[in-house]
């Protein structure tokens, strides 16, 4: 049954399309991003539908997260927390060799830090068998020319959520890489190139339910392998 979800990074692109299939399932929702404005459009659009707060603000920022467990602890208990949000790094992609390693520190804490310790704040208000899902990516496994900063800190993530679903039987725990999408991200890891071809991230959604719906054993999921079922 759903209950209340939490996603970060939900004014754009794989958030915000997971947050309006969401609603529509009946899930309240606690919905982040940085960009106030953008942010409460998704909210106005949404709040006919079900009951939705936004909390803006950046992921990586520690006072923002404390702001968010308050916010969960008042439409307790969390059934999903979507870690979502996240960051390429810079664009065009560099080389190792060319990276600034001031960008990695960011990426990592954006990318890794950062759902860690959402994790860590909404625990106490998750319900007992609540999923967390934090949104990887293919380029955790595959080593593509110049997404190393990025890789390796979806390459982080996904051990943290293996260890965390060792540690969590209670949980279903799962790292989901949703597959290539025609996003604000995706153009910009490919800077002046049509992506057009991309499907867009409302196509993966149907899957995403889907595993929400059937909650299979936590591990590593590839919604691009997944069939959907609508
Ligand atoms: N697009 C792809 O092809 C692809 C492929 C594999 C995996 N993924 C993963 O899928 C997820 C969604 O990606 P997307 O393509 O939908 O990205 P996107 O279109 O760039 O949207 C990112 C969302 O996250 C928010 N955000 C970014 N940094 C944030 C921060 N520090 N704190 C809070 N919110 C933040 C953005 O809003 P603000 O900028 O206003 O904060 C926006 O709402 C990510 O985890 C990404 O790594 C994407």
């Amino acid at each position: 049954m759903p209950t209340a979800a939490i996603i970060t990074g939900a004014s754009r692109g794989l958030g915000r399309a997971l947050a309006i299939a969401l609603a529509d399932e009946g899930w309240d929702l606690l919905l982040d991003a940085r960009t106030e404005t953008d942010l409460d459009a998704v909210v106005s659009r949404l709040k006919t539908v079900t009951n939705v707060w936004a909390v803006p603000g950046d992921v990586a920022d520690p006072q923002h997260r404390r702001d968010l467990a308050e916010a969960a602890a008042e439409v307790a208990p969390i059934g999903l927390l979507v870690n979502n949000a996240s960051t390429l790094g810079p664009s065009p992609l560099p080389r190792l060799e060319d990276a600034d390693v001031a960008d990695f520190a960011e990426v990592l804490s954006v990318n890794v830090v950062s759902p860690l310790a959402i994790f860590q704040a909404i625990r106490p208000h998750l319900s007992l068998d609540a999923i967390v899902m934090n949104i990887t990516s293919d380029a955790a496994v595959e080593p593509y020319e110049g997404w190393g900063l990025y890789g390796a800190s979806k390459a982080a993530l996904d051990h943290l959520s293996a260890v965390m679903a060792v540690e969590h039987p209670e949980l279903r725990v799962y790292a989901l890489d949703p597959g290539d999408m025609r996003t604000d991200m995706h153009q910009r890891a490919f800077p002046g190139e049509d992506i057009s071809d991309r499907p867009l991230p409302e196509e993966v959604v149907p899957k995403i339910l889907e595993v929400i719906r059937r909650r299979p054993p936590s591990g590593r999921i590839i919604a691009p392998q997944l069939k959907a079922v609508s």
